[in-house]
């Protein structure tokens, strides 16, 4: 049985007699997500020390990518450690221990589990598997605990593996906004603004640098960090407001806008995290070049080489036939706005 997430977290049971169930596993898959107003620095990233919530230091709206998933299967271990069936290296799944860890202490846990994960696109390339991998993780500890916990706290929970994981517990557009601890929240859903997404891969080798690293040494070292933070509140306004008027050309405008002031401030770090190859500069220009000439299409880049370009659906042929043959791009990934994950209880 699988059904939407969102009606399962609000402990609303949908399945007759489901509850009585012991079930054994619970598979969820959750979208990763792409960032339009990029979430860069922790609360405490500029005294040098790391946050222990994971805080993020600036809001962010993002979009959810309806076919790049992660699909995560927990089930109850016999032993008394955590168990892995996946493709993740020792740090990641140390990673994952210890953000299980946390949880089985929150929520008074003694059980121990396997967990198999998969992405079904390449992992730490900038892609947001983060986001997705702790995100499926989060709901599958709720659904298989039964711990029927709110969307804002999966949210929050989410938040503590990884910060843009808070807002793949949504699908479509969504923002997160700022507290002590902060949370994601739906804007509008996919259907309400149906747009496709294009990932232009560059690069499937794992970044030389992870998003907390860099974070850090960005809050540190880089002397445009301040007006980073100083002027994201307008960014994050301008991007909500032109979602709820669904006004293409100025979300095309502010999301182009704060992703180089993003890329500015990390490039501007010392050491510099310069994640761009030859190839995101090209398709950059392709792209820029083609709104220019009246297409519909903007694009946005996190912390790796790889371009996500957002466009009217009636661009997308034109766009894949554009980018197919720009030297470097080994591989465009074709998908839309969406995103919500699905939980299986077996
Ligand atoms: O969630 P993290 O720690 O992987 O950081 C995400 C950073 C960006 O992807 C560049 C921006 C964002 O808001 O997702």
């Amino acid at each position: 049985m699988v059904y939407a997430s969102q009606r399962i977290l609000s402990g609303q049971v949908l399945i007759p007699g489901a509850h009585f169930m012991d079930h054994r596993s619970a598979t969820v898959s959750a979208a990763a997500n792409i960032a339009l107003i990029k979430y860069w620095g922790k609360t405490s990233d500029a005294n040098g020390h790391s946050s222990p919530a994971n805080l993020p230091a600036t809001g962010s709206v993002s979009l959810g990518m309806e076919d790049l998933r992660t699909t995560t299967t927990l089930s109850f271990a016999e032993g008394a450690s955590d168990t892995f069936e996946s493709s993740l290296d020792e740090a990641a799944q140390q990673r994952i221990v210890r953000f299980l860890d946390r949880l089985r202490e929150r929520f008074d846990c003694r059980d121990h589990f396997h967990i198999n994960t998969q992405n079904n696109f390449p992992t730490g390339t900038g892609l947001a598997s983060s986001a997705s991998g702790f995100a499926a993780l989060t709901l599958a500890f709720n659904a298989l605990l039964k711990l029927d916990l709110n969307e804002t706290l999966l949210s929050q929970l989410a938040r503590s593996g990884s910060g843009s994981a808070a807002r793949s517990i949504f699908g479509g557009y969504v923002e997160v906004v700022l507290s002590d601890d902060a949370h994601a929240q739906q804007i509008i859903p996919a259907e309400s603004w149906p747009l496709d997404i294009v990932v232009a891969v560059t690069n499937s080798a794992a970044k030389a640098i992870g998003s907390t690293q860099a974070m850090q040494r960005t809050a540190q070292t880089s002397p445009y960090y301040e007006q980073w933070l100083s002027s994201h509140s307008d960014d994050m306004q301008s991007a909500k407001n032109a979602i709820s008027a669904k006004d293409f050309d100025r979300l095309a405008e502010v999301s182009e806008h704060n992703c180089l002031k993003m890329h500015a401030t990390i490039m501007t770090a010392q050491p510099p995290v310069l994640y761009w190859l030859p190839a995101t500069l090209a398709v950059m220009h392709e792209v820029t070049a083609m709104r220019a000439a009246g297409i519909p299409a903007f694009y946005s880049i996190d912390a790796g080489a790889q371009v996500k370009i957002i466009c009217e659906p009636t661009a997308t042929d034109t766009l894949l036939a554009r980018l197919k043959d720009l030297a470097g791009v080994t591989n465009l990934i074709q998908t839309r706005v969406g995103g919500s994950p699905q939980v299986h209880l077996t």
